[in-house]
């Protein structure tokens, strides 16, 4: 079956970049000058992906606007013969993707945050996307794009996966894996010491319809929060869950280390910036050594 639904669970108040988002939800912050949530759509889309479905809360109301068109706008750039930025502001959401969305009004936990997509998802094979984490993919056409033809291919479902340091498990969801290669049991944040591996889950998954089923049924788990994980977890017995390693590299853009990076990264590739930003982070270098 296709995959042509994706959610975004974006209603996170974004309070580790704060005063920055304060009125600006995280989702828009820029990689060099694109917002982190357009990457994660411009990503659906080589997916094949054609339909948004946006977890938000009311307060975070600039998502929608962002990618709303802007007549205003598009006209002062055409009268300034500026018609490569007009192609860029016109491609904001991509050629036939539609965008809905759902309001999800207490901050309850990921789980829940899928849970309120369900009138529009229905029983279908859907993705789910963080933002958050940003997936450099230079060459390939993206993470989203090899596990949706995974499960076209094959009927499995997947999460995206990368090893960890041990100390850092308390983070993410952690997966443990039979002989085949199968998810057989995940856990969300476990610390260190209890963890069954290092492998950990990073926001990109495929699930079948009969997640929002095991949702309404999963209890708060990890942080009281209702959990992903733990739908899940509750479907590992009648669906088979492959764990997906991708390709390129996942920059947390949570945390402003992995923010900083990503930005350091495609901006040194920035055909504007790039050769700029390369001399100059060069001369840094030397200057400290
Ligand atoms: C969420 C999930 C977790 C996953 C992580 C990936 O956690 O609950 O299982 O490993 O995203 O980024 P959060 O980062 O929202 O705490």
């Amino acid at each position: 079956m296709s995959v042509d639904v994706v959610v975004l669970p974006v209603a996170g108040l974004g309070t580790r970049f704060l005063p920055a988002t304060k009125a600006v939800p995280k989702e828009l912050l820029p990689v060099v000058d694109k917002p982190l949530i357009q990457f994660a759509i411009e990503e659906a889309y080589r997916a094949g992906i054609r339909e948004v479905v946006l977890v938000t809360n009311p307060s975070k109301k600039a998502i929608q606007d962002h990618f709303t068109p802007d007549p205003a706008l598009e006209g002062v750039l055409q009268e300034r013969g500026k018609d490569d930025l007009l192609a860029v502001v016109r491609a904001v959401l991509p050629e036939g993707m539609t965008l809905g969305v759902v309001n999800q009004d207490e901050a309850l936990g990921l789980g829940h945050a899928i849970l309120c997509a369900e009138p529009l998802v229905g029983n279908r094979p859907f993705a789910v996307m963080l933002p958050d984490d940003f997936i450099d993919d230079e060459r390939g056409t993206g993470c989203l794009a090899d596990m949706v033809a995974l499960h076209e291919g094959h009927g499995d479902y997947s999460l995206a996966v990368e090893e960890v340091p041990r100390q850092r498990t308390d983070r993410y969801g952690i997966v443990s894996l039979t002989s085949d290669k199968r998810i057989c049991a995940m856990v969300e944040k476990p610390k260190p010491e209890s963890a069954p591996s290092t492998l950990a889950v990073v926001g990109r998954y495929v699930l079948p319809g009969e997640i929002f089923d095991a949702l309404r049924h999963v209890r708060p788990g990890a942080g009281n929060e209702i959990q992903l994980t733990d739908g899940i977890s509750a479907l590992l017995d009648r669906f088979r869950f492959v764990p997906h390693r991708f390709a390129g590299v996942r920059y947390d853009c949570g945390n402003k280390m992995g923010f900083l990076m990503a930005n350091v990264m495609l901006g040194m590739r920035d055909p504007d910036v790039g050769a700029s930003l390369r001399e100059w982070i060069g001369s840094m270098a030397g200057e400290r050594a």
